[in-house]
């Protein structure tokens, strides 16, 4: 891993997608790869066994994003080129964070946001970020899934009780985090270009049989496992392996470079939806995700 010359960090790497992806690219001898999850040592042992490096990130958790960024430009590794923020979860129920906010949102979109803004200065350009995204945050796809909402990031960070059931409430939540991680992507696209920073969203399609289903029920779980599976001939159905090896191609293949702003579905440009081509709310988003991070800054003395 010493010969290596740039590094790339997978947020959530320690099952699913971002697992799959983080494989492909440590397979390269020129990349130096991170992976992140939760708990330190079960990431490591993960991180272990395909030759990256494993680190703890708690995405709901400002302290723990902040922690994070400090020991991974601490450590002597290779310059920065790739950040993936692939980490996801999706609930059942209304959850909140340690920091009293809707955990979905806080999760898949700020804390992801807070992560990219903390690392801006330590990128070298050329570089690459990739937020993966969901086909779900597209009404137009009929996935089966509420539709996003297009409220504000600080009533999406503190909604107000659920005016539906609460599994559909969650799984609202859900597409718009995952409408949120588009609506970023095109924002820092367009931000990021002077300082040679790509940013694109990615839909890795249905991946039956991931851990994001961990939250659900026995039933639904099972059936996430078995039926769903099944479902893997639909040309919108993926194995992790496949999409983990398109996501892992888009952030290192050099043939990529320079290529930003687009929602990338299996290894091409793809249409996203209405919502997130808005570029006012894009705006709204981005503007008022960093109020937030900066009030959860100011509360903790950061
Ligand atoms: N599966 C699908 O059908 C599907 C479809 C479209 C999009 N996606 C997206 O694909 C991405 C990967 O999902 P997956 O299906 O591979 O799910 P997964 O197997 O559950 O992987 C999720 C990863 O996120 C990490 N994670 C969970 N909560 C976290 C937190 N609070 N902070 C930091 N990391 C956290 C988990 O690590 P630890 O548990 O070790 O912390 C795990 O490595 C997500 O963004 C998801 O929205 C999935």
């Amino acid at each position: 891993m010493t010969s290596s010359d740039r590094m790339i960090v997978v947020t959530g790497g320690t099952s699913g997608l971002g697992y799959e992806c983080a494989k492909d690219l440590a397979r390269d001898p020129r990349n130096t790869v991170v992976i992140t999850g939760r708990d330190a040592s079960r990431t490591r042992d993960m991180a272990a066994r395909i030759g990256a490096h494993g680190m703890a990130l708690d995405l709901s958790s400002r302290a723990s994003v902040g922690a994070f960024v400090t020991e991974l430009v601490a450590a002597d590794r290779p310059p920065l080129f790739g950040l993936v923020c692939n980490a996801g979860v999706q609930f059942t129920r209304r959850t909140l964070t340690a920091d009293g906010m809707e955990a979905t949102f806080a999760t898949n979109h700020l804390g992801h946001l807070g992560l990219i803004t903390d690392l801006l200065d330590h990128f070298t350009a050329p570089a690459r970020i990739i937020l993966v995204s969901s086909g779900t945050h597209d009404p137009d796809q009929f996935t089966g899934m509420p539709h996003p909402l297009d409220d504000t990031a600080r009533d999406l960070a503190y909604p107000p009780s659920p005016s539906e059931s609460a599994q559909r409430d969650a799984r609202r939540r859900y597409t718009t985090s995952k409408l949120a991680n588009v609506r970023t992507a095109y924002y820092l696209a367009r931000e990021l270009a002077p300082r040679g920073i790509t940013v694109n969203a990615f839909d890795p399609g249905l991946m039956p049989g991931t851990g994001l289903a961990r939250d659900a029920s026995a039933f639904q779980r099972i059936a996430w496992r078995t039926i769903a599976r099944a479902l893997v001939v639909l040309p919108s159905v993926r194995t992790p392996r496949a999409s983990g090896a398109d996501l892992a191609w888009l952030v290192a293949a050099p043939d990529r470079e320079g290529m930003t702003g687009q929602y990338l579905v299996r290894r091409a440009p793809a249409r996203s939806s209405a919502a997130s081509c808005d570029e006012p709310a894009q705006q709204a988003l981005y503007r008022d995700s960093v109020e937030l991070l900066a009030e959860l800054d100011a509360r903790a003395g950061r």
